[in-house]
């Protein structure tokens, strides 16, 4: 990994492919929670108005919720955006999440589901999201735990990869323990975190190669083989490979101030409006 930031990192693996996104999102499917990931967060977005989603990938989110609200797309990477595109109804812009090109208090709903740990400067970017959105407008966040796919990151020792347990949160600490505070720190009030319940039960070895290879590239006939001795032995005895989950959805209110993020932020000194 080197002295790769977690931008680096983020270019290296979305900005000319959406191939290593949809290999992860494809392990996910094995969620035992029968709600999927994208259902329930969509029963808890605050959605209406102007909606912007930053960091939004495929648009996976949208594809299985429908488009609400006036919906703006944006991801930095040329790959994400020509799917985004495929959104309908939805306006896409390639930008930085901490460079939005929207006037200030505009938007009223600010989404960013498991994109945040990919930022060099995530505080940055919440102030951004303080900018751009109306007073009384929303934030969603989704982040991982420390523990998320704790199985999975173990493997990498198995295979001699101890890289595969490089999290994309190392660097910026970006997780379910410390991103409700950071957004407090950027200006917002009535932060709620909730946790969907999920783990993975994986019936097969195939779907935890494709996982290996989305993170670290593709696996030498050794990787793949001890993965397929160690994997296959838990489906054996467990009849799955099991695996935790550990994400959290924050929700937030920007306060009825102007943008107050700069100084430390005192708790209760903004004023916050209802939701919309
Ligand atoms: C794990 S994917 C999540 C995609 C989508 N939100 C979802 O949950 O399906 C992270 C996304 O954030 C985008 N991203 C990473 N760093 C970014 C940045 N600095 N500005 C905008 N988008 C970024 C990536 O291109 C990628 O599409």
């Amino acid at each position: 990994m080197g002295s790769a930031t977690p931008f680096d990192r983020a270019v290296s693996q979305y900005a000319s492919t959406t191939g290593n996104l949809t290999a992860r999102m494809a392990l996910h499917s094995h969620g035992t929670n029968p709600q999927g990931w994208f259902a329930w967060l969509g029963e808890r977005l605050p959605l209406s108005g102007e909606v912007l989603e930053v960091g939004a990938g495929t648009g996976e989110l949208w594809h299985r919720i429908g488009r609400r609200g006036r919906l703006t797309l944006t991801d930095f990477s040329p790959a994400m955006c020509a799917r985004l595109r495929e959104v309908p109804g939805a306006r896409v812009l390639r930008c930085d999440a901490a460079r939005l090109p929207y006037r200030d208090g505009t938007a009223g709903v600010v989404i960013a589901n498991h994109m945040l740990y990919h930022l060099d400067d995530p505080d940055a970017a919440l102030r951004e999201f303080a900018r751009v959105l109306r007073p009384g407008g929303r934030l969603a966040v989704a982040v991982n735990g420390r523990d998320h796919l704790a199985e999975l990151n173990a493997l990498g020792t198995v295979i001699g990869r101890p890289d595969l347990a490089v999290r994309f949160y190392d660097q910026n600490d970006v997780t379910a323990e410390t991103t409700s505070a950071r957004i407090e720190a950027a200006g917002f009030s009535d932060v709620t975190v909730e946790r969907y319940p999920d783990e993975l039960a994986v019936p097969a070895v195939e779907p935890i190669l494709a996982y290996i290879a989305s993170m670290i590239g593709p696996l030498t006939a050794a990787q793949e083989a001890a993965t397929r001795e160690a994997v296959g032995a838990r489906i054996a005895a467990d009849g799955a490979f099991r695996v935790r989950k550990h994400t959290v959805l924050v929700n937030a209110v920007r306060g009825s101030e102007r943008f107050v993020g700069w100084g430390p932020y005192r708790r209760g000194a903004t004023d916050t409006m209802p939701a919309t």
